[in-house]
C-alpha cells in the first residue's frame, strides 16, 4: 500500500513543501530512502523503525521504500522522521491517507517515540501558513507562532500525534493572536555594560553615536590598551530598538542556524564579534547546506571586527557585496541561496605592528616598511567602505582615574532613537531608513549644505585631497550630524566635524 504525506523544508530563509510517498510491498524487510536525501535522512530509519514499535505499533517485515520529492533539493536534517513514520503507519493502515490531510509535519524522533524539536520551524509557518496546518514539537510549535496567522497544533509523542489524528484526542492549536506585528519590542541590556564605564574618550564615544545613529561603519584606530574593546563591546547598548518585524526578519535567520534561544523571539539587536582566524565560509556563509554567517547572523545588528588586518584578506573581501547590497548570496550546483545580511560594521586596529604610531606616551619601534606593509593590508576597497574613521588615544592616567560621571548609554541611546525617527520620517517609502544609504541622488536632495557649507567642503577637498567617494561620505555623516542636532538644515558647523572622521584619508591615503 502507499501513502502520501506533506512535509517542509528550509531553502535559506524561504520554505518548500517535501512530499513523502511510501510504499509498503511484499518483499524482503527492508528500507530505502531514495529522492537526494542527505546521509542524517538516512539515519532516520533506525530511529524510525525503534520509534515506531516503542509506541506501541507493528513495524512492517516488508519492503518499504520512501521517496522524498522535490527529488532534485537535496533533503537536510533529521526533521523528516516525524513524517515518514506517520507515511509507514498510513502505508501500513493504522491511520488513514484522509487523516493526514492539510497538514504539514515536521520532528526529529528520539527512539522512545518522543519528538525532538528541529531548525527553521519560523520559516516553514511563514512560507506555508496560508495552505497548511503545521503539526510541530513543542517547542517548534511556540516558535513557528510566531508568524501571524499559522495554526499550528504542538506535541510531544509519535503516539500523541496518532491518537491527535485519528480524532482520539484533543488538541489545542496554538495561534499567533497574542502578538501585534507593530508592537515595539523592548530592549533589555544583559551584562550590565554602559557607556558611563569609559571615562573620557568623548571624542570616539561621538563617533559611535553618529555611527549607530545614522547607520555609518566604523574603524577605531589607537594604541594597545586605549579601549577600542572596551568602547566596542558597548555599542549594544546604545542600539535603537526592534520592531516586531525587524525582531521576526532576525529570528528567521537564528532559526536556520539552529541558534535561537529556547525557540522565542529574537528581542535584541546582534552583536557577533567573530575572532580574526574566522573563515571565510564562517563569516559570509555557505557550506555543502549553506548556512547562515556570521554577517547574517549580524542582520539588523553590528558585526564588529576587532583586530582587523589581522582578518584574512579573502574573508575581508566577502564583505563587498554584503556591504553594498544588504545580503549575501550563495551559489549551489543546482540552488541559489540568498540571506539578509544588513549590519554596521565596527572594526578596530592598532596604527602598526607594536601598536604605538603617534602615541603621546610610548615610541613607535616599527620601521616605515613594516608600517607600510602593516597599513596596505587594510587598504582599499573595505576601507573605502569604512564611513567615520577615529583615533582612539590612550587616556591620562589624570582622566582614568576621574570621579567625575560620564553620560551613560541609555541618554545616548535615547539620542538615537530620536535621531532615527527624524530619518524614517525622511525615507517613508524607501526599504532604507538611515542616512548611510542614501544614494548621490538623495544626498543633493537631502544633505545639500548652505554656501558657507559648500565653500569649506571645497577647500577641504583641495587641502586634504579627498576622494570622491570621501565627498559623498562626509555629506551623509554630516546629514545624520545635523540630524542629531534636529536641525534640517546642514551648516558648516556639521561639516566640518563631519571631514574630522575621515582621519584616513588624510593621514595615509590623501
Ligand atoms: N577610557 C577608559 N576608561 C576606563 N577604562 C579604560 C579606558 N581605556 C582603557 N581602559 C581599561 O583598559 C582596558 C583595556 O582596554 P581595551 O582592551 O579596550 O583596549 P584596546 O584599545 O582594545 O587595546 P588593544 O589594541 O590591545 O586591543 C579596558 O578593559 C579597561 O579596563
Ligand atoms: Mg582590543
Ligand atoms: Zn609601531
Amino acid at each position: 500500500m502507499m501513502a502520501k504525506i506533506e512535509s517542509a523544508a528550509c531553502l535559506g530563509i524561504h520554505a518548500y513543501r517535501v512530499e513523502i510517498e511510501v510504499d509498503v510491498s511484499h518483499g524482503l524487510p527492508q528500507m530505502v530512502v531514495v529522492g537526494l536525501p542527505d546521509p542524517s535522512v538516512k539515519e532516520s530509519k533506525e530511529r524510525v523503525r525503534s520509534a515506531i514499535k516503542n509506541s506501541g505499533f507493528r513495524f512492517p517485515p516488508e519492503k518499504i521504500t520512501i521517496n522524498l520529492a522535490p527529488a532534485d533539493v537535496k533533503k537536510e536534517g533529521p526533521a523528516f522522521d516525524l513524517p515518514i513514520a506517520l507515511g509507514i503507519l498510513a502505508a501500513s493502515g493504522v491511520i488513514e491517507a484522509d487523516q493526514l490531510k492539510n497538514h504539514i509535519f515536521l520532528g526529529e524522533l528520539a527512539l522512545d517515540g518522543s519528538l525532538r524539536p528541529f531548525k527553521g520551524a519560523v520559516v516553514i509557518a511563514a512560507g506555508l501558513k496560508n495552505n497548511y496546518s503545521f503539526v510541530f514539537p513543542v517547542k517548534n510549535a511556540r516558535e513557528g507562532c510566531l508568524e501571524k496567522e499559522a495554526v499550528i497544533y504542538p506535541v510531544n509523542t509519535l503516539q500523541e500525534v496518532i491518537q491527535f489524528l485519528k480524532g482520539e484526542k484533543q488538541i489545542e492549536p496554538l495561534r499567533s493572536s497574542n502578538f501585534s506585528p507593530s508592537s515595539t519590542i523592548s530592549k533589555s541590556n544583559e551584562g550590565g555594560k554602559d557607556f558611563s564605564e569609559v571615562k573620557g574618550q568623548f571624542f570616539a564615544k561621538r563617533a559611535l553615536e553618529i555611527a549607530v545613529a545614522g547607520g555609518h561603519n566604523l574603524l577605531m584606530i589607537g594604541p594597545p590598551g586605549s579601549g577600542k574593546t572596551m568602547l566596542a563591546s558597548r555599542i549594544h547598548t546604545i542600539l535603537p530598538p526592534l520592531s516586531f518585524e525587524e525582531s521576526l526578519a532576525i529570528t528567521k535567520i537564528y532559526s536556520v542556524a539552529g541558534l535561537t534561544e529556547d525557540y522565542g523571539l529574537i528581542q535584541n539587536r546582534p552583536f557577533r564579534s567573530p575572532h580574526h582566524s574566522i573563515s571565510q565560509v564562517a563569516l559570509a556563509g555557505g557550506g555543502s547546506w549553506p548556512k547562515p554567517g556570521e554577517i547574517s547572523l549580524s542582520h539588523g545588528g553590528v558585526l564588529f571586527l576587532d583586530e582587523f588586518p589581522e582578518f584574512r584578506r579573502d574573508v575581508l573581501e566577502a564583505l563587498r557585496s554584503p556591504l553594498e547590497e544588504g545580503e549575501i548570496t550563495i551559489s549551489r550546483i543546482k540552488t541559489q541561496i540568498t540571506y539578509p545580511a544588513r549590519f554596521l560594521l565596527v572594526a578596530a586596529m592598532n596604527p602598526c605592528p607594536c601598536g604605538y604610531l603617534s602615541d603621546r606616551q610610548k615610541t613607535c619601534r616599527c620601521s616605515l616598511g613594516q608600517i607600510q606593509k602593516y597599513q596596505s593590508k587594510i587598504s582599499g576597497p573595505i576601507v573605502d567602505r569604512m564611513d567615520l574613521h577615529v583615533e582612539v588615544p590612550s587616556s591620562t592616567l589624570q582622566t582614568l582615574t576621574s570621579e567625575e560621571a560620564a553620560e551613560n548609554s541609555e541618554t545616548i541611546r535615547q539620542r538615537i532613537i530620536q535621531c532615527r525617527e527624524i530619518q524614517a520620517a525622511r525615507y517613508p517609502d524607501r526599504l532604507f531608513k538611515v542616512n548611510a544609504f542614501m544614494r548621490a541622488r538623495d544626498i543633493k536632495q537631502f544633505a545639500r549644505p548652505d554656501s558657507e557649507g559648500r565653500k569649506l567642503i571645497e577647500m577641504a577637498m583641495k587641502e586634504l585631497r579627498l576622494s570622491a567617494r570621501a565627498y559623498y561620505k562626509i555629506f551623509k555623516i554630516a546629514r545624520t550630524i545635523a540630524d542629531l542636532a534636529e536641525s534640517e538644515n546642514i551648516s558648516s558647523e556639521h561639516l566640518a566635524e563631519a571631514i574630522q572622521y575621515r582621519s584616513l584619508d588624510r593621514q595615509w591615503w590623501g
